[in-house]
């Protein structure tokens, strides 16, 4: 039992009066601690999970700080690190250093974006940080938007008030069209919202991987045959497989004519939008109702960090607002907690604005280019002979054997997985159209050509 920790009053929490060493000692340790684990990377790999890892549950008695922090080394050193180079999976970036620091503050603050009078100051960030969004991304002065944890809530946040404003709320006949290479994440978002599988419609993708408008159409006329009410219409800008970005122009156009709401699953490729990179479809994403934007994905803010934009908030208030009987309320300030899903929520936009603010737009800039270019530069050196590629305009690579058959996609990948793992590159493998694929994902800052040239040699041999 930590004896000197239990005597000394100030133990549990942090003390309102004198200098908080204890504390500050422990932070510093942390520090330490952490640090030599974003350097030790190299050595360990991206993925060093060796199964040593014991998960020890608490204790009678309050365990030492010794112990704590050896079980801390031994958590650390049996986690996936995206600090390595060699992590190339999913779309989990290293943390940025300002981000670090946002979730230190947001821990230690331990406000709560329920209230305005519990998070006064955040509360008034997160309402400033979307609009600056809603703004950078064209929407005009009635929009703004709400933080969640992650893309899926983001999009379910979008679909429920989607439905709502439609007047659909309880209608077991309304429906969501997606193309057939959005997120699984929709899927859950239908049974949440108390539909069947056949309430998600699945519009198929032409060989680029955008939504086939003609599929779109003619889907839309079979609904409106069978009776079915439409709320909403989800243009994918950046699918998890291949990057592709649907033909968000085309879909705004015939939402407008036939008064549908468009939601953009952003979660991806929408940060884009707000640096000069050319990308086709973005500068029409105004046309949207909703966007969902997740810069934990890419830029590095640290999880979570997603936000969904709307062109009017008022869509939010109407379908989230039920009063907060014991909370008091400021007149023009909207309660966070009543405008959204979630009710408490940490203060997760610090860590969005300190990386924002660290970066700038130019160093916003910078990171989403250098993923660009480092995308280009393994796409320009695989071997074209060898293998398949499927990507689109943002930093995502699936890629296979040519004539690999479909029952040899499975054996294939994952000893490739294997193979490629115990040389410290970690790839993932989407299952994508009833195959296996593999697929690197180029939004870690820290890979370098020469590690790039190391993948593609691992590969091409
Ligand atoms: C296109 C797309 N949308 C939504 C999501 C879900 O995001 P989250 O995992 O943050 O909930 C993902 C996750 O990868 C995604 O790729």
């Amino acid at each position: 039992m930590a004896e000197d920790l239990i005597n000394n009053k100030d133990i549990y929490f942090p003390s309102y009066l004198g200098t908080n060493d204890k504390l500050i000692t422990l932070l510093n340790r942390a520090s330490q601690t952490l640090c030599e684990w974003f350097s030790k990377a190299d050595k360990n790999g991206p993925l060093p999970f060796d199964e040593s890892f014991k998960c020890i549950m608490p204790a009678e008695d309050g365990n030492s700080e010794e112990d704590l922090f050896s079980e801390i080394e031994s958590l650390l050193k049996n986690s996936f690190n995206p600090v390595h180079p060699g992590s190339l999976a999913h779309l989990d970036p290293p943390p940025l250093i300002f981000s670090i620091l946002g979730d230190l503050i947001a821990a230690g603050l331990n406000n709560n974006l329920l209230a305005y009078e519990l998070s006064p100051s955040v509360t008034l960030l997160e309402e400033s940080l979307c609009k600056w969004f809603s703004k950078k991304l064209g929407f005009n002065d009635f929009s703004g938007g709400i933080a969640a944890s992650g893309g899926t809530l983001s999009n379910l946040n979008a679909l429920i008030a989607a439905r709502n404003n439609a007047g659909l709320g309880t209608n077991p006949n309304s429906v969501l069209l997606v193309s057939e290479d959005a997120h699984s994440s929709f899927v859950k978002c239908i049974r949440i919202m108390g539909l069947d599988s056949t309430n998600l419609v699945r519009i198929k993708t032409d060989n680029q991987g955008r939504m086939d408008l003609d599929y779109l159409r003619k889907s839309l006329d079979k609904c409106s045959i069978e009776n079915k009410k439409i709320f909403a219409i989800v243009a994918t800008l950046g699918t998890t497989v291949r990057g592709a970005i649907d033909p968000i122009k085309e879909i705004s156009e015939i939402c407008k004519q036939r008064k549908i709401w468009l939601h953009i699953d952003g979660s991806i490729g929408g940060i884009f939008a707000i640096t000069s990179i050319p990308i086709e479809g973005l500068n029409n994403i105004n046309k949207a109702n909703s966007i969902t934007i997740n810069p934990q994905k890419i830029i590095g803010i640290t999880k979570t960090s997603s936000l969904l934009l709307v062109s009017n908030m008022s869509t939010l208030e109407n379908t989230f607002n039920t009063g907060l009987p014991y909370i008091s309320s400021k007149e023009n300030i909207l309660n966070r907690g009543e405008i959204g899903i979630q009710g408490s929520r940490p203060a997760e936009v610090i860590k969005l604005w300190l990386g924002l603010r660290f970066l700038g737009l130019n160093g916003i800039e910078n990171i989403l280019k250098s993923s660009i270019k480092r995308k280009d530069f393994f796409i320009k050196n695989i071997s074209k002979n060898k293998f398949d590629i499927y990507s689109g305009p943002l930093h995502i690579v699936s890629f296979l054997p040519k004539k690999l058959e479909l029952k040899d996609s499975d054996a294939w990948t994952q000893t490739k997985v294997n193979e490629l793992i115990n040389n410290n590159f970690m790839l993932s493998r989407p299952k994508f159209k009833g195959k296996y694929f593999l697929r690197v994902v180029m939004g870690n800052y820290n890979t370098k050509e020469s590690h790039i040239e190391e993948l593609l040699r691992l590969l091409n041999a």
